[in-house]
């Protein structure tokens, strides 16, 4: 897969997933874009990703649940990009608990705010960038969690809400930007590993059906996804689990 004169943009860049595309996306080519709630967090990954495979990359700052910062993102971008190729859905604030008593209520607002209007308020506001695009693709990295009657986690509810909504806002998405080519690709996984593309076990094939699903798995998905010719539109990504 080549990404060379593409411009992708990352949200929660600064570990994780985030990192990881990151990381991944620059050896592929990428001009890259990375936010992260501080500026030290996009910049140190920036740097990472420059030193690993000299791309050429911009660090952000991104607070998914701070409206104002996510307009600053875009309008940081358009000041130094004439278009977006890739946009990734990919912060969001993760939760733990399963009573609705597990968690403050500033804690359960921002939850839903990073990923539910997070999401909805990055796109909204790169759309003028994706629009600029000749096949702009956004990929939202939802989870299993949004999935109808799947409780597994043992995530907080308002993971669960922030989610949905994710996957809600994705549903109709898709549909409102088929008509100008731009596709809309949502990932449901369960949990899966961390993975570090610098580390040598992120290639190692060796695994089973009984090893956890990995984030070179995931990303591998995405890659497919975007890598299709423009007239094939992947909604999806679902995962059976153990
Ligand atoms: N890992 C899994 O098992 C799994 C399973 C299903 C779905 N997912 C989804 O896949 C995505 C990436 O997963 P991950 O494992 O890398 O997640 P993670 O380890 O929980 O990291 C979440 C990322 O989102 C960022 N974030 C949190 N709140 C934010 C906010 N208000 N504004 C901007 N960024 C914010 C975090 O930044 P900070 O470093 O600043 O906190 C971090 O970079 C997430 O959307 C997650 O929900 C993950």
């Amino acid at each position: 897969m080549d990404l060379a004169e593409k411009t992708v943009v990352v949200t929660g860049a600064g570990r994780g997933f985030g990192r990881a595309f990151a990381l991944s996306a620059g050896r592929l080519g990428a001009r890259l874009c990375l936010s992260a709630r501080t500026l030290a967090a996009a910049q140190k990954v920036a740097d990472e990703v420059a030193a690993d495979s000299g791309a050429r990359v911009d660090a952000f700052a991104c607070d998914l649940a701070d409206p104002a910062t996510v307009r600053g993102f875009a309008q940081g971008v358009a000041a130094r990009a004439d278009r977006v190729d890739v946009l990734i859905n990919n912060g969001a604030r993760y939760l733990h608990g399963p009573d609705l008593w597990d968690a403050d209520d500033e804690a359960i607002t921002d939850t839903v705010a990073s990923g539910a209007t997070g999401t909805l308020l990055t796109v909204k506001h790169f759309l003028p960038l994706l629009r600029a695009s000749e096949g702009a693709d956004v990929v939202n990295l939802v989870s299993s969690a949004a999935e109808a009657r799947n409780h597994r986690s043992q995530a907080h509810p308002a993971f669960y809400a922030a989610k949905a909504a994710q996957a809600g806002f994705a549903d109709v998405l898709s549909h409102r930007l088929r008509p100008e080519g731009i596709r809309v690709i949502s990932l449901y996984p369960p949990d899966f590993t961390d993975g570090d593309p610098l580390d040598a076990t992120w290639d190692q094939a060796a695994r089973t059906a009984d090893d956890p699903l990995t984030a070179r798995s995931v990303l591998d998905c995405v890659l497919f996804a975007i890598g299709q010719p423009r007239d094939c539109f992947i909604r999806s990504f679902h995962f059976e689990q153990v």
